[in-house]
């Protein structure tokens, strides 16, 4: 009788922060520190999307090549010497956060951003003052009620299109436009979300670290002054809509829902939903 052969992922073996260490072949250097306990930054990065190494705050030095190459996208090579915390690495990654947090509104970004930028010592304002340095400024779009876009906080990570496009929604509804200083993301033709092709699924918002996409509950209490993340619990339940199973972690609080996620680990919707799960709970208050 043929035996069904047995699959084994090859190792690769390579030098970490002076560390020998195995991982399996295709391995990233970003999985291989996760793997190894390296903490490491990533803004551009997720584990539910492809990488497409645009903000370069990940970096790590790799002996003999002459710039530091992106963690979240470069693979690990045999005999490969990597360096995730030289002085090199440090300075980099604060430059990265200090030229984005002086032209960008960051107040609103992901608590772990806050941290990196504390850990690299990053002083945004050491890059001038900031009314007389150029910033992506811009009214704020509110054009329905489910979620706006806050493009003044948006730091062209392409998280959102990725999430709208190839790697969950397959609805194309936002692209990037423009070039250089210009660059930024748009509906096509620059329309309102709702003339758009957008289905609201508030993928888009679920993936964006920087709170530039955000539910329009979420905005309207942040400028009234009454969101209070400290104060919020999640409860994780499945979506009740129909039989695909869903997750929907539901950020409450003053015992009302707040906001709607889902984790980016789960089999079925890998932090993806459609627009009954993400924004369909307003019966719940009723
Ligand atoms: S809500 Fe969904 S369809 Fe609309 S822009 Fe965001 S990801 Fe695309
Ligand atoms: S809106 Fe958010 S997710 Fe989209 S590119 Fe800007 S920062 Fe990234
Ligand atoms: S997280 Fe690696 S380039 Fe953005």
């Amino acid at each position: 009788m043929n035996e069904t052969p047995v699959s084994v992922s090859t190792m690769v073996e390579f030098t970490l922060d002076d560390e020998v260490v195995k991982v399996p072949d295709g391995s990233t250097i970003l999985d291989a520190c996760r793997r190894e306990g390296i903490e490491t930054p990533t803004l551009c990065w997720a584990e539910n999307l492809t990488p497409v190494n645009v903000c370069r705050v990940c970096v790590v030095e790799v002996e003999g090549s002459r710039v530091l190459v992106p963690s979240c996208s470069r693979a690990v090579e045999e005999g490969m010497v990597v360096a995730t915390d030289s002085e090199r690495v440090r300075t980099s990654r604060r430059m990265v956060y200090e030229l984005l947090a002086s032209s960008v509104e960051m107040d609103r970004a992901d608590p772990e951003v806050h941290a990196w930028m504390e850990h690299y010592g990053a002083r945004p304002e050491r890059m001038g003052d900031r009314s007389e340095i150029a910033t992506v400024a811009q009214p704020v779009k509110v054009q329905d009620d489910l979620y706006v876009r806050d493009y003044e906080r948006c730091i062209l990570c392409y998280k959102c299109v990725e999430a709208c496009g190839d790697d969950a929604q397959h609805t194309y509804a936002i692209a990037t436009a423009g070039r250089g200083f210009g660059a930024h993301i748009s509906t096509e033709h620059d329309v309102s979300l709702p003339d758009s092709a957008c289905v609201y699924c508030g993928n888009c918002i679920g993936v964006c670290p920087t709170g530039a996409l955000a539910f329009k509950t979420e905005h309207d209490m942040r400028e009234a002054g009454t969101w209070d993340e400290s104060s919020q619990s999640v409860t994780t339940t499945v979506c009740p809509f129909c039989g695909v199973g869903c997750n929907l972690e539901l950020h409450t609080q003053d015992e009302r829902i707040v906001k709607v996620t889902s984790p980016a680990d789960h089999s079925v919707t890998h932090g993806h939903l459609c627009i009954k799960g993400r924004f369909g709970w307003q019966h719940a208050h009723a």
